[in-house]
């Protein structure tokens, strides 16, 4: 066995890493305050139930692919990647502009990526690093040598404001990375994925869709609004998120004490500092930028991910874990090896 395989336990041909990662949000804060003016709730109980303090909204005429683009392009722009060297754009999102055309032709067309083939990804709040795991495996084949994964999602779109339980959870925003190949040892070392349809009551949008179109009888306005059996799938995230870190971990080879950064999806307080405990790491271990954003969806892991690193809270050898989580059920995890980028 070579080096290079030894290091690259998923059996990839090439290691493949990131490259550049950027995000963006919208300019509209959201207040826990702001929400109190037209929802039942206190900024008390939000943050001691979530530890969100502040989301941010979308304007009126901003959709997802506005979001994505501009996430793009700061992470093109990082990674030191024209549009046109792009061959692959992959856009996670369960909010997508519309049903078609694809988020991802739409960002093809906006960056100018023009010899890049796209498609997106819809697996919830999971879809980030299901796409980030998707994309990998066209560098790590051979096939592809530059892919952008976006997350971006607008959950606002979602909301019923009637909702309390659901309404003062979500926020908009879009994260994303390029990858390529990278030096033996370095980059994405471990994956694990899962879901668990039999969970999937406890999460859905229901009208929309080709089970109840947008024009069949009866569809009542709360069947396209976001609802959540909201302790359900709280138990399913402490149950799940300590544990998909460590598979990712273990496939690589890797245990948790090892972990410079564990990055997981941004959705609640309490169920990071549960999978914190779980994989006994120290607070300053873990990244959470949850009191700002709030629960972006797909746009949560990479969001958080580029903040981390704005922050200098990632270093080139760096052993980094993420994890996402949500409707599906269902979760993916990595674990990153950080560095290792080759000239050009
Ligand atoms: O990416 C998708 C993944 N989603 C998640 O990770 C969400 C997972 N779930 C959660 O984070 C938590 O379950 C919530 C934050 C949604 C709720 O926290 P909880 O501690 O499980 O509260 P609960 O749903 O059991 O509700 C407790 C009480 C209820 O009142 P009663 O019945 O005890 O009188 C609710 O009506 O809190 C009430 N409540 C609120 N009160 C003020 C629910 N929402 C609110 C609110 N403001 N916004």
């Amino acid at each position: 066995m070579t080096t290079e395989e030894l290091n690259s336990p998923q059996g990839y041909k090439t290691p493949v890493g990131i490259l550049g990662v950027g995000h963006f949000v919208p300019e509209e804060i959201v207040t826990n305050a702001d929400l109190t003016k037209f929802v039942d709730t206190s900024d008390e109980w939000i943050v001691s139930r979530t530890g969100i303090r502040a989301r941010r909204r979308a304007a009126p005429h901003q959709a997802t692919s506005d979001l994505a683009v501009e996430a793009g392009r700061r992470a093109l722009q990082a990674a030191g990647t024209r549009a046109e060297d792009l061959d692959l754009i992959i856009v996670a999102t369960m909010t997508p502009d519309c049903p078609m055309p694809a988020t991802s032709t739409m960002v093809q067309h906006q960056l100018g990526a023009t010899r890049a083939g796209g498609f997106d990804l819809n697996i919830a709040c999971s879809g980030f690093v299901y796409a980030l795991i998707t994309g990998a495996q066209f560098v790590a084949s051979g096939t592809f040598r530059r892919v952008l994964v976006i997350g971006a999602d607008c959950m606002t779109r979602l909301m019923n404001w009637k909702d309390r339980s659901t309404c003062v959870l979500f926020g908009d925003g879009a994260g994303a990375v390029v990858l390529g190949p990278v030096e033996p040892g370095y980059g994405i070392v471990g994956i694990h994925a899962g879901v668990n349809g039999a969970g999937g009551p406890s999460l859905t949008v229901n009208a929309g869709g080709s089970r109840m179109p947008s024009w069949s009888e009866g569809v009542d306005s709360s069947d396209y609004y976001l609802q959540m059996e909201g302790p359900e799938v709280f138990r399913f995230a402490v149950s799940v998120m300590g544990e998909a870190a460590i598979k990712a971990l273990e496939n690589g080879g890797f245990t948790p004490d090892q972990v410079s950064l564990f990055i997981p999806h941004q959705a609640n307080a309490r169920i990071i500092e549960a999978s914190r405990k779980r994989l006994n790491l120290p607070h300053e271990r873990v990244f959470s930028n949850v009191e700002h954003y709030g629960n972006t969806s797909c746009g949560s892991v990479p969001l958080a991910l580029s903040e981390a690193l704005e922050q200098g809270r990632i270093q080139d050898g760096d052993l980094i874990a993420l994890v996402g989580f949500g409707g599906g059920l269902s979760w993916a995890s990595a674990a990153i090896r950080w560095g290792g980028k080759k000239e050009s």
